[in-house]
C-alpha cells in the first residue's frame, strides 16, 4: 500500500512508519490521520512484523499537533468528527498487538504528544519537547490526551501541562514519566532499532496478552483487573511458544519461538 503523507519501510522483523510533512512539522491532517490509520491495519495483519517504530521526518518535529489549519475551519459536529476519527486511529496503535516504540525526535505537541502516548514505548532524543499546548488555541486535546496523559502521569501533573500549555523539555518528560527513555539525539534512532529487535525476538503471542492485560486492567477495578490478567494467563499457557520457552529453560539452551 503507498501513502501520500507516511513512509513505511519494513526490516526484518521491524517497520518503521515515519509522519513525512516536515514543512508542516509533521502536523497531523486529515489525510495524514486517514495514512496512519490505513498503515496501523496493514501492519496489524502483517505477521512477519513485530514490532513498529514511530518517528517523524527531518531534526525538528516528532509531530507538532493536528493541523491548525484545519481546526480553524473546523464547526462543531465536524470538530467532533476529527476528534472521534483521532482517537479511533490511536486506539488502532494502542491496540495493534504488536509493540509500537515512539521515537521522539523533535516536538510532540497536541496531537503528537497524543500519538506517542498511544504508543507502547516513548523514546525521547534529548532535544525533544512534549506538551498538550490545545489550551492557547482555546480548545482542549481531542484526540485521548486528557485521557491517557493523567493515566501516564497522574492528575496533577496532567492538570499543570493541559492547563497551562507547557512544553516540557526530554528531561522533565522522563522524570515525570511521560516518556520511558532519553538518549542522545544522534542515537535515537538506533535505541528505538535495538529495543525493536529485542522486543522482535520475543514470543509475540505472550507479548500481545501482556498488553492486553496491562491496557485493559488499567480500565478496571484491582480485582476485575486480576481475572482479565488469570484468563490471560491461561491463554499464554496454551501457546506453543510457552511450551519451547519453558522446555528450552530446562534444557538450558536458547528458546526459537515460532509466535504459535
Ligand atoms: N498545524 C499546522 N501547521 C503547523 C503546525 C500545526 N500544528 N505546527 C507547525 N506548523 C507549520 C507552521 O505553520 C509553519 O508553516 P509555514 O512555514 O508554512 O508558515 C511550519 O510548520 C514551521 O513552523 P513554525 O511555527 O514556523 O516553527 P517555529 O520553530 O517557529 O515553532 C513550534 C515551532 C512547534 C513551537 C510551533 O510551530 C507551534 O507552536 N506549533 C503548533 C503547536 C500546537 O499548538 N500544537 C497543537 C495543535 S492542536
Amino acid at each position: 500500500m503507498s501513502y501520500d503523507t507516511l513512509l513505511l519501510a519494513r526490516d526484518g522483523a521491524v517497520a518503521t512508519i515515519t509522519v513525512n510533512r516536515p514543512a508542516k512539522l509533521n502536523a497531523l491532517d486529515a489525510r495524514t490521520i486517514d495514512d496512519l490509520r490505513r498503515a496501523m491495519l496493514e501492519l496489524r495483519h502483517d505477521e512477519t512484523v513485530r514490532a513498529v517504530i514511530v518517528t517523524g521526518a527531518g531534526e525538528r518535529a516528532f509531530v507538532a499537533g493536528a493541523d491548525i489549519s484545519e481546526l480553524a475551519a473546523a464547526t462543531p459536529v465536524s470538530g467532533r468528527g476529527l476528534a472521534l476519527r483521532g482517537q479511533h486511529v490511536f486506539d488502532l496503535v494502542e491496540h495493534l498487538g504488536k509493540p509500537t516504540i515512539a521515537a521522539i525526535n523533535g516536538v510532540a505537541l497536541g496531537g503528537g504528544c497524543e500519538l506517542a502516548m498511544a504508543c507502547t514505548f516513548r523514546l525521547a532524543a534529548d532535544t525533544a519537547r512534549l506538551g498538550q499546548p490545545e489550551i492557547d488555541l482555546g480548545i482542549i486535546p481531542g484526540y485521548g490526551g486528557t485521557q491517557r496523559l493523567p493515566r501516564l502521569v497522574g492528575r496533577d501533573r496532567a492538570m499543570d501541562l493541559v492547563l497551562t500549555g507547557r512544553h516540557v523539555a526530554a528531561a522533565e518528560a522522563l522524570a515525570i514519566g511521560l516518556v520511558t527513555r532519553v538518549v542522545p539525539a544522534a542515537r535515537l534512532m538506533d535505541e528505538a532499532r535495538a529495543l525493536a529487535d529485542a522486543l522482535a525476538a520475543k514470543p509475540p503471542v505472550a507479548l500481545k496478552l501482556a498488553m492486553d492485560a496491562i491496557n485493559g486492567g488499567l480500565a478496571l477495578p484491582l480485582a476485575d483487573g486480576c481475572a482479565l490478567e488469570a484468563s490471560l494467563f491461561a491463554l499464554a499457557i496454551a501457546s506453543d511458544d510457552m511450551k519451547e520457552g519453558t522446555r528450552a529453560f530446562l534444557e538450558k539452551r536458547k528458546p526459537v519461538f515460532t509466535g504459535r
